[in-house]
């Protein structure tokens, strides 16, 4: 996906269709994620490492599209501030306010408007007073420099285009010594030809880079103590089941995913990936 009009291509696409995701959440009021987590069943939120606690913990119209749980993972301080690159719905904002508390602070950012909406709605709903989300796209951050303690993000850095942008802008706006503790989407071995298919990019998944070759691009950022701590493997049962909870009330969504579950079965994985700007 190289070249100025396919980074824009990729950009447009993921906004539209995180625009139409929440927009299908918020018309069809699927089950809350606790209920999705049936024995032998495999909910996004189940395999992500959310507590049946924490998920019920967030008003109802809270939704994970994420592949982990960076808050739990993350040695999150009271008094810290944090920047969630790609908040979403805002789950993680909410968990993550609550444990640096009073004295510090979350910023959420995210590029679609109405995610941005839902999520500001659902802060207000949850009672969260020191969080924001800012508008913006996480390869030209609206946060100054050495703004914040932490980064966290949960399955957004594989949709961007330009990731080698994304880690600069994480490095500039962490204090010296700061952390990240990012989820996201790696391949194994993945075939090119995948990599052109859009609506596998939206989904998390064709824009993923191989394991490799993401801890080298964090480690050449300069980042130090770069590791990988944690690792799930999809397999087809576990893609199988991401498509029939997103198809809860449409029926196109599920389509799109068919020819998905073949060819990434075994050759994606979500990585809890931990870094340090050095200082
Ligand atoms: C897969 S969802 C994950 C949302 C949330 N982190 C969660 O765990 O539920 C991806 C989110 O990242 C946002 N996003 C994607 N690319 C972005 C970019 N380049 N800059 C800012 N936000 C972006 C999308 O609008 C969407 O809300």
């Amino acid at each position: 996906m190289a070249g100025k009009n396919n980074k824009q291509k990729v950009r447009d696409a993921v906004k539209r269709h995180y625009a139409d995701a929440i927009k299908l959440h918020t018309a069809c009021c699927p089950p809350p994620p606790t209920e999705l987590d049936i024995e032998g069943g495999y909910s996004l939120a189940k395999l992500s490492g959310y507590s049946r606690d924490e998920l019920e913990s967030v008003p109802e119209t809270v939704t994970s599209f994420g592949c982990g749980n960076p808050v739990a993972l993350a040695d999150l301080q009271p008094g810290e501030v944090v920047l969630d690159l790609g908040a979403g719905a805002g789950l993680d904002l909410i968990l993550a306010a609550r444990k640096v508390g009073e004295s510090g602070r979350v910023i959420g950012l995210d590029m679609t408007p109405e995610m941005i909406d839902v999520c500001r709605a659902n802060l207000q709903k949850a009672g969260i007073e020191n969080a924001e989300v800012r508008p913006g796209q996480m390869e030209d951050m609206p946060v100054a420099d050495a703004e914040v303690d932490w980064i966290i993000s949960n399955c957004v850095i594989n949709l961007s285009p330009e990731k080698h942008k994304v880690f600069a802008e994480a490095y500039r706006v962490l204090k010296p010594g700061g952390k990240m503790m990012i989820s996201d989407m790696v391949t194994h071995d993945l075939p090119d030809e995948y990599r052109d298919d859009m609506a596998a990019w939206v989904g998390c998944l064709a824009g993923a880079l191989e394991e490799g070759e993401y801890v080298r691009l964090v480690e050449k950022t300069g980042f130090a103590d770069v590791k990988v701590v944690d690792k799930l493997v999809y397999t087809a049962a576990m893609l199988a089941g991401f498509a029939d909870e997103a198809c809860c009330c449409g029926s196109q969504r599920k389509t799109a995913s068919e020819g998905i579950v073949d060819r990434y079965a075994d050759r994606v994985a979500a990585v809890k990936l931990f870094a340090r700007k050095p200082g």
